[in-house]
Order: structure tokens, then C-alpha cells, then sequence
């Protein structure tokens, strides 16, 4: 196919988009011009086009042009001729060398993305040709294998730029001399590099907002005194120790701080005055201390030093106990606290936050939980202390039902099993509760003692979401749930629970997602629940699919582990008809009676989930799986057997000859053996 006439480099095997591009451009254009570019008013796309220059064709008034996916080693001249030209990527090309005019006349550019590319190499030139880009706002240097040295040249004199990425190269170490003229920088990205040591790299960005220090080697931040900043990410680092700079006593303008995934001991030291609206700390090993440091007789460290590995020693001193240097956290609306070690809060820790919204503590140490408005903030609207050691929870009812922002409460996988009966019910807007993984006692009706450890769910208008899986319930009451409107009931794990179908009296309007599973379920009539869009019956020793799940639209449906043979497939069409997702593997499918199964597949919206898994057995009680079912003869099996016995035959006769042979052939060449065995051992033998 004959390309561009002009003088750029074009391969002559554009695919797919690119032909379709090329279509698009000749009608643009009007004139035949073959070019596998697209033009949006002032913008050229030419990303994945096998293009190893820049095209020369667009026209000179052209604004943006897309590279990425190219086939570019050097960018030469050719951007000359679009003097209005403001954004160039060439992300993921293989560029090592940029020639020092090549932005000569580019005095507009403001937007230049070289991510992906190899310009360690010519690090020095493409330094020079970046240097007469005096509009340049954004740079992206992601990915190209620099290390801080050449970081420090390339951005050197590029005192305009705003926004500079710098992910994924080899950064080891920042200092003031790394990023010197850039005064201007509002958001820096060094996300996955190998920082150790940051000192006074940043102390003259006085317009620096987003910083991005993700992935990388740091071992703790101290010393912390951009009061500008608005996000500082340092998460999945090795951080010991976050600490602010005490002495300073503005007021910081972070709002989200991230220090997730690293190695903190203590809650951060954060500055006394700040906006911290985000803050993040899971994944660390956070814990309060303050029993150790009122224990006079003890003999604990309580001040901590820190030296800087440059030659600036900094001389940094914390009172490691002394609760108060948390900073103000007033402003605070998510507390992330998941998978750390945290066994305790101090007095009024989490009450000191008038705003917090989202209080997340899960995988931690926490034996108890006090659940009254005297701890915490009446806007908490959702807590998470699941997978902690709860053996209690300290409520009064009265103080419980101030918390009315309280909307989501998990607390599953602990080890509750006293709870007040009414405890939940107090909470006036609480709509998903999650009491899985522990033991929960359902009240019989009328319960006038309050001293029974069991829970009613009576008239809870609010509550939307019930999980009580694996809570050992054995019985359950008549109308366990009336006057509630619940949408999701899980009841699965509970393997005695004998499910009446008098116990969902009232959800028959309600109930979308009925959890099932393992509970020993016989007979349950589900036709009445007619908004039931989700059904887990797995593990229930079924023989047959329920004849009252075809009145309903299930869009979900999980059968596994059963024991199902087969499937109607008039069943199967109307299941099909609303079905979305099933899970069906662990069954003991007849190989010869699966019609219900081509049903399901012709519906092509049906899709089972598990399919890979499935198997079924033939009539030989041999397994096959779903996907290689087309292998399967049913009723030909004597055939299969013929084949067998065939072979077996052929291979008795075989063996007999060769052992006739070999019989002949020692009798009547007696000689062969002991040669064979000479040759062997030829060093050996004497003779
Ligand atoms: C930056 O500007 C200075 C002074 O104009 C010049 O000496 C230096 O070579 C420039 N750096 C680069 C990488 O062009
Ligand atoms: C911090 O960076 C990591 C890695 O890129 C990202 O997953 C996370 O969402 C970021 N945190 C915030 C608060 O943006
Ligand atoms: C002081 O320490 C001892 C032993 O470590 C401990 O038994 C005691 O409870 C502590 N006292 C306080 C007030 O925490
Ligand atoms: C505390 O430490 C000092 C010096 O390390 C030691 O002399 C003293 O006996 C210790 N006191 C206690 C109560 O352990
Ligand atoms: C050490 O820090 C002081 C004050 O913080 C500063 O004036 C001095 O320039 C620094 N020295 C070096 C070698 O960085
Ligand atoms: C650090 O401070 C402590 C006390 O505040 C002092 O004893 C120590 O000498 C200081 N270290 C350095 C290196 O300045
Ligand atoms: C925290 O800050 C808020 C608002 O800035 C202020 O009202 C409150 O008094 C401060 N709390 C403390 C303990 O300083
Ligand atoms: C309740 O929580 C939500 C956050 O989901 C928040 O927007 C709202 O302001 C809170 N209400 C009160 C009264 O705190
Ligand atoms: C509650 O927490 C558990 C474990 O952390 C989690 O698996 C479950 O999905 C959560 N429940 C809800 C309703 O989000
Ligand atoms: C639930 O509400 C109904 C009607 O308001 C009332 O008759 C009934 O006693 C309530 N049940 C309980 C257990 O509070």
C-alpha cells in the first residue's frame, strides 16, 4: 500500500485502527493523501501507528499531537513547522536521543509526555533541548530509567513547569540541587523509585501541593514542615516514624495524608494546627502506648533521636508517649486504621474528632468496643471493627441512639456473644449490620428479660442489610424480622438452622439477596418472595433444584455443592429467562442428561461461573468436565469397552511373542548373553 509521499518514515502495514484512521483522513482531508493519522480539529491522534518520525502532513496550525505507541528512537527536527503546537506525547516509544533543536521553535509547548522511553541513555541532549522550552507546564519523565543526577540536569532550567512525573526510574536519593529552579511545581510524582533519603529537596517549592512518594525505600519522614501541602502520599514505603516539625505553629494545609503500607509503630506525630480531612495509616503497626508511660516503676525509653544520613546531622527529639503531639485531628472524616495492632484508645481519642465519618479498624487488636455517643462522634456514619477480638460491646441504649449517622456497622469475624437484646435496634438509621463469625442468639418474642443474650431485629425500620452468617443460630422464631424492610439476609454457616418458612414472615416484599448456604435446608417455598433477585442454597444436600425458585426473576443464583443430578430443562429455560450469574460445580451431574445445560447456553446471557469447574460423570461413573464435554458418548458405551478390550488383547499377544523371543534367542545363541555382558563390564573382567 503506497503511504505518505512525503518524506517521514511511514511503515506500509498499518492495522486495524490505523486503516480505519487512514479512511477517516482522506475524507477529512478531501485530497488522496494515505496517512494513518486522525484529525480532530487541531489535534493529530497517531497513537499505535508504526510511526518512526513525526509526520510532516499535518497542518502547521496544529495544536496537539499523539505519538504514544510509536516506533520513535530519536525525536530530530520536524516539530518546526508547527509553531502553535502546546501538547507532543511520544509515551512507549523507544526514544534515546532528542536533538537540542528539535524544540526550537515549539515556544508554546506546554504539555510534553516522554513516559516510557529510554532517555537515560542521551540524557545530557534531550536536557538541552528541554532547556528552550520556557512555557513547558508539564512534563512527564516516567519511566525511563533516571537516576537523581539526571533528573537534576534535565529539569534544570525548566523553571516554568507546574507538574512533573517522575514515577518508575531509579531515584535513589533527593537534595536541594535536585529540582533547584523549580519554583513553580505544584505537583511532583517520584511514585515507585528507590528514595532512601530525602533532605531539604523540597524546602523552596513554596507552591508544591501534591506530592507522590508511593513505592518507595523511605524509613521515615520527620522533621515534616510543608505547611502548603494539600496531599502528601507516602504509602508502601518502609516508614518508622512520621513527625512533624513541632516548633512550627501555622496552620498546615494538608488534607490527605497516606501513609498506608509501611512500618509505623506509633499514630503519626501530626502537625498541631491542620486540615486533615483523609488520613491513612492501614497496613502498619499502630498501637497506643500511654499505659506504659503512667507506669512510673517502669523503665521505658521515653524520647527518641534521629539522625540524617547526609552530613547534616538533624537532631530530632519526641516524647514517644505524650498523646498530645497526635496534633489536632478535628478536621479528620476518614480514620483508615485496618490491619494494624491497635488493642485500646486513649480517653476521648476518636471522640476529639467532631467530623470523622468513616472509622475503619479492621484486623486489629480491640477486645472491647464502647458503642455510646460519650466516645464517639455522633457523625460517624460508618465503623468497621470487624476481624478483631470483640468479646463485648459497651452500649446503653439511651446513649446508642444518639449515634444517628450510624449507618453501616461491621462486626463480623470477632468473638461476641453477649450482646443486649435491643442494643442494634437503638441505632435509628443503622441500615447494613454485619454480626457474621460470631455467636448471635435470635429472641424468642415476647422477651421481657433483659438479661437473655439473644438479639431482636423487630421493627428496625432502618435496617436494610443483615449478615448473621456462621453465627451457630439454631432456631429462629416465628417472624424473626417483622417490621423491618430488609433487602439482604444472610443466614448462610448456620448448619442447624432449620429454616421455617414462617421465620421470613414480613420480607416477603423486601428481600432481594437471600444468603443459604450450609443450612441444612429441606423445604422452603420461595414463590412469595417475589422481589428475590440473588439465592445462595449451596451445600444443602439438594437432590433437586426447589420447584418454587421458577415463580421468581433470579438474577443470581449459587447451587453449588449439592447433590444434583440433573436439572428439568423446561426448570432450565425458565430459569434462563432471568438469569444472569449461577454457580452450579460440586454437583454430580449426569454426563447423559444435561439438555438443561444446552438450555442454559443457548440463552447466551446465562453465565455460569464456575463452568471451568464443573464436571459430570458418565455412565461408566467416570468424570468429565463441562468444557470438554463434546468427548462424551452416552450409550455407546459398549463400544468404549470393545476398544478397550481390543487393546488389551494386542498388547497380551505382544508381550507373549517378545517373550517367546527372547526365550529363543538365549536358548539357541547361547553365546549372545555372556558377549552382551563382557562388553559391559569390559574393565572389570580379566579374560
Ligand atoms: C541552563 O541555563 C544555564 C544558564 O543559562 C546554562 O548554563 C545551562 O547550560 C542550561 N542547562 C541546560 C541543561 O541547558
Ligand atoms: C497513593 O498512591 C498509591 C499508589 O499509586 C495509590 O494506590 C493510592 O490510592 C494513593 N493514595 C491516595 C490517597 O491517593
Ligand atoms: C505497670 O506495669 C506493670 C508491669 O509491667 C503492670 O502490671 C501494671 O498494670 C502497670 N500499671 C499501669 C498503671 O499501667
Ligand atoms: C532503670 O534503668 C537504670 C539504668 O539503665 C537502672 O539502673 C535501673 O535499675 C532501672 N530501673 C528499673 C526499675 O528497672
Ligand atoms: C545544615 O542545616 C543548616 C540549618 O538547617 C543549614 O544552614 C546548612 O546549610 C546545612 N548544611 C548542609 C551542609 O546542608
Ligand atoms: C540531640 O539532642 C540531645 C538532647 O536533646 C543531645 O543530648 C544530643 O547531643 C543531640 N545530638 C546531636 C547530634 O546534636
Ligand atoms: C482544634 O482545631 C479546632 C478548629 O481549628 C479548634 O476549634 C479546637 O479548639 C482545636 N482543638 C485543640 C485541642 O486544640
Ligand atoms: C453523616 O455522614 C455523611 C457521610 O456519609 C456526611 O456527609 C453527613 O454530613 C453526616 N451527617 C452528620 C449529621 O454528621
Ligand atoms: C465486614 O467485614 C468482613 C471482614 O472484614 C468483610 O468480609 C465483609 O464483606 C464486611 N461486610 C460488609 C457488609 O461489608
Ligand atoms: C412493632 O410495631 C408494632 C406496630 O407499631 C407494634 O404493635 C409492636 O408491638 C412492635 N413490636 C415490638 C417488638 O416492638
Amino acid at each position: 500500500m503506497p503511504m505518505s509521499g512525503h518524506q517521514s518514515v511511514v511503515h506500509s502495514h498499518s492495522e486495524g485502527p490505523c486503516l480505519l484512521l487512514l479512511l477517516l483522513v482522506l475524507s477529512a482531508s478531501g485530497h488522496p493523501q494515505s496517512f494513518p493519522c486522525r484529525l480532530i480539529q487541531n489535534t493529530a491522534m497517531c497513537n499505535s501507528c508504526h510511526l518512526s518520525s513525526i509526520p510532516d502532513v499535518f497542518p502547521p496550525e496544529i495544536e496537539e499531537i499523539f505519538l504514544d505507541k510509536n516506533l520513535l528512537v530519536d525525536l530530530q527536527d520536524g516539530l518546526s513547522r508547527y509553531p502553535f503546537l502546546k501538547m507532543l506525547s511520544c509515551a512507549n516509544n523507544q526514544l534515546m536521543i532528542v536533538q537540542e533543536n528539535v524544540f526550537s521553535e515549539s515556544r508554546l509547548l506546554e504539555r510534553l509526555n516522554l513516559a516510557d522511553n529510554d532517555l537515560h541513555f542521551g540524557h545530557q541532549q534531550v536536557a538541552r533541548a528541554l532547556s528552550s522550552l520556557s512555557q513547558l507546564k508539564t512534563l512527564d519523565l516516567s519511566g525511563n530509567g533516571l537516576r537523581e543526577d539526571m533528573v537534576s540536569i534535565l529539569v534544570q532550567n525548566l523553571s516554568s513547569l507546574e507538574s512533573l512525573y517522575l514515577s518508575r526510574n531509579a531515584i535513589q536519593r533527593l537534595d536541594e540541587s535536585t529540582f533547584k529552579n523549580l519554583h513553580q511545581l505544584k505537583e511532583l510524582n517520584i511514585e515507585k523509585n528507590v528514595l532512601f533519603e530525602i533532605s531539604g529537596a523540597f524546602d523552596h517549592m513554596k507552591k508544591l501541593q501534591r506530592l507522590n512518594l508511593a513505592f518507595n525505600c523511605l524509613p521515615c519522614l520527620v522533621n515534616f514542615e510543608m505547611t502548603q501541602l494539600l496531599v502528601l502520599n507516602a504509602s508502601h514505603n518502609s516508614i518508622d516514624w512520621f513527625i512533624t516539625n513541632q516548633e512550627l505553629t501555622e496552620t498546615f494545609m494538608l488534607e490527605t495524608l497516606d501513609l498506608s503500607d509501611n512500618h509505623l509503630l506509633f499514630f503519626p506525630f501530626l502537625p498541631t494546627h491542620n486540615r486533615i480531612r483523609t488520613l491513612l495509616l492501614a497496613n502498619n503497626r499502630v498501637g497506643f502506648y500511654q499505659h506504659l508511660s503512667s507506669n512510673t516503676s517502669s523503665n521505658w525509653t521515653t524520647s527518641v533521636e534521629y539522625y540524617n544520613l547526609g552530613q547534616n546531622v538533624s537532631n530530632i527529639t519526641m516524647d514517644l508517649w505524650n498523646e498530645n503531639l497526635h496534633g489536632n485531628l478535628s478536621s479528620v472524616e476518614l480514620l483508615d486504621l485496618n490491619e494494624n495492632r491497635v488493642n485500646y484508645f486513649p480517653q476521648g481519642f476518636i471522640k476529639q474528632m467532631p467530623h470523622l465519618y468513616w472509622l475503619r479498624l479492621r484486623s486489629n487488636c480491640l477486645q472491647s468496643f464502647v458503642l455510646t455517643s460519650e466516645e464517639l462522634p455522633i457523625s460517624l456514619y460508618e465503623l468497621d471493627v470487624s476481624r478483631n477480638r470483640l468479646k463485648e460491646i459497651k452500649a446503653t441504649q439511651h446513649s446508642v441512639s444518639e449515634l444517628n449517622n450510624l449507618t453501616h456497622l461491621n462486626l463480623s469475624k470477632n468473638d461476641l456473644h453477649k450482646l443486649s437484646p435491643r442494643i442494634f435496634t437503638s441505632l435509628p438509621n443503622l441500615n447494613t449490620l454485619d454480626l457474621s463469625y460470631n455467636t448471635v442468639d435470635v429472641c424468642y418474642l415476647p422477651n421481657y428479660l433483659s438479661s437473655s443474650e439473644c438479639l431482636q431485629w423487630y421493627n428496625m425500620t432502618s435496617l436494610k442489610q443483615l449478615y448473621l452468617a456462621g453465627c451457630s443460630i439454631r432456631n429462629m422464631p416465628w417472624s424473626a424480622f417483622k417490621g423491618t424492610a430488609l433487602t439482604h439476609l444472610e443466614l448462610s454457616d448456620n448448619p442447624n438452622l432449620q429454616l421455617q418458612q414462617k421465620t421470613l414472615e414480613g420480607l416477603e416484599n423486601s428481600l432481594q439477596h437471600l444468603g443459604l448456604g450450609n443450612t441444612d435446608l429441606h423445604a422452603f417455598d420461595f414463590s412469595l418472595f417475589t422481589h428475590l433477585m440473588s439465592l445462595n442454597i449451596r451445600r444443602n444436600s439438594l437432590a433437586d433444584l426447589p420447584e418454587s425458585l421458577m415463580a421468581l426473576k433470579l438474577k443470581i443464583l449459587d447451587v453449588r455443592d449439592n447433590l444434583l443430578t440433573t436439572i428439568r430443562s423446561q426448570h432450565a429455560s425458565m430459569l434462563a429467562e432471568s438469569l444472569q450469574t449461577v454457580y452450579m460445580n460440586g454437583n454430580a451431574f449426569n454426563c447423559c442428561q444435561l439438555d438443561w445445560y444446552m438450555n442454559l447456553r443457548e440463552s447466551k446471557v446465562v453465565n455460569v461461573a464456575d463452568l471451568s469447574e464443573i464436571t459430570c460423570l458418565d455412565l461408566n461413573h467416570r468424570r468429565h468436565r463441562f468444557l470438554l464435554l463434546d468427548a462424551v458418548y452416552c450409550g455407546d458405551t459398549n463400544i468404549e469397552e470393545s476398544v478397550v478390550w481390543y487393546i488389551l488383547l494386542f498388547l497380551t499377544v505382544s508381550v507373549s511373542i517378545m517373550g517367546i523371543f527372547v526365550i529363543y534367542m538365549l536358548t539357541f545363541q547361547p553365546r549372545l548373553l555372556p558377549r552382551v555382558i563382557k562388553k559391559r563390564c569390559w574393565r572389570q573382567t580379566p579374560y
